[in-house]
């Protein structure tokens, strides 16, 4: 009897291990199917709820960047927690020449400064960089612009670092760049801090009026150098 019981259990984790596996198999072959026939876009994928539970699969994320040729990007579902904010950026060389088909990859933390669903922080494997929940990939136009749609960042939990979001840039001909996008008016970017993020390079923008659904608008001007 306790060997049947045992037998038992086996075979139930088992199947649930399986499903559970299959589930996610069974959408990924559905964001691989609507993104390759052109019928969703990576924003409409990235923003629709189902899919969350694959947003921090490698194999997900390589997809999505493979796909990723729009300069607007919403990276967020609609009911995701927190405030809606408008981010725009344009990339130019060091002679202002815009750089257009940049690739730009960013990851962000949620409004309780989270970057995965059930934690602060992403361990191992290089964690938060290559598993954060709330990512994309965008690339720039024409004119060296691109537009991200999102909501605030907050910062990390018990701790006194201001609320971010990873920006990583890269371009034929140009040095790979990476920064942050810093918020003026977190009440975190004071004195020493401040000053800190400022000898890093961050960059940070003062909050614009917007319309839409929008609360705030975020503007940014990024610098690649040509190898
Ligand atoms: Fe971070």
């Amino acid at each position: 009897m306790r060997i049947l019981i045992f037998t038992c259990a086996l075979l139930l984790t088992c199947t649930g291990e399986t499903k559970a596996q299959s589930d996610s198999s069974l959408l990924f072959s559905e964001v691989i199917t609507k993104l390759e026939n052109h019928s969703a876009s990576v924003s409409t994928i990235l923003s629709d709820k189902k899919y969350l539970s694959l947003h921090p699969q490698t194999s997900f994320r390589e997809l999505v960047k493979k796909h990723s040729n729009d300069s607007t990007l919403i990276i967020t579902t609609a009911g995701e927690p927190g405030k809606k904010i408008k981010v725009t950026g344009i990339v130019k060389d060091e002679a202002g020449q815009p750089v257009a088909g940049a690739l730009v990859y960013l990851y962000q933390t949620d409004s309780r400064g989270w970057y995965a669903a059930d934690a602060p922080h992403v361990g191992g494997n290089e964690g938060d960089i290559r598993h954060a929940r709330l990512f994309g990939y965008v690339k720039t136009d024409q004119k060296g612009r691109f537009e991200l749609h999102t909501i605030k960042p907050s910062g990390y939990p018990r701790s006194d670092l201001p609320a971010h979001i990873h920006i990583h840039f890269q371009a034929d001909g140009y040095e790979p760049y990476g920064t942050e996008f810093l918020f003026d008016d977190d009440e975190r970017l004071v004195g020493d801090i401040r000053e800190q993020s400022v000898r890093n390079r961050f960059l940070i923008s003062k909050p614009e009026k917007t319309a839409g659904p929008f609360e705030q608008q975020f503007s940014y001007s990024v610098m690649m150098r040509r190898r």
